[in-house]
């Protein structure tokens, strides 16, 4: 089933976390089944492939939500105030930290430095980057993307 990216590497341990990765892109998660198959076929015991699986914040042994909203807990943000908003995604979404919404829009996951403490404190939403946020300014946020999937359902 995934061929195409084992096509792409050596199949030698070095790959582990190359494939890894795109195995994340292509499937939006590791599923168990990709995580045994990684582990014959570049010959990395199962024990390995899971806790490298376990140990990067990009990759997911669960099914994520549509929006992955990555609270960044580093210490500049966390001095200005990100446990504050952390706590209003939860709120918002109704899940804890590292937990998917029901209806799998959303998952939350709080992070170390994402790389834009000048702007702290920050949420990444899919990759872009929100900085300055207080408390209403991430409700809106969260409130804005929902509205827009609605529209565009
Ligand atoms: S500590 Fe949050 S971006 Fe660096």
């Amino acid at each position: 089933m995934l061929e195409n990216i084992f096509s792409r590497y050596p199949k030698e341990p070095s790959s582990l976390v190359m494939v890894l990765q795109d195995v994340q892109s292509e499937l939006g998660y590791l599923p168990a089944e990709a995580l045994g198959e990684v582990s014959t076929r570049l010959g990395v015991p199962r024990s390995r492939v899971y806790s490298v699986a376990s140990f990067y914040n990009v990759l997911s042994l669960e099914p994520r939500g549509k929006h992955l909203v990555r609270v960044c807990m580093g210490t500049a943000c966390h001095v200005r105030g990100a446990p504050l908003v952390l706590d209003a995604a939860v709120r918002e979404l109704g899940v804890a930290d590292g937990e998917t919404t029901a209806d799998k829009k959303f998952t939350i996951q709080s992070v170390g430095c994402v790389g834009a403490c000048a702007i702290a404190p920050v949420v990444e939403i899919d990759e872009e980057h929100f900085g300055q946020l207080t408390v209403p300014k991430m409700s809106k946020l969260l409130k804005n993307i929902e509205q827009k999937g609605e529209e565009g359902a």
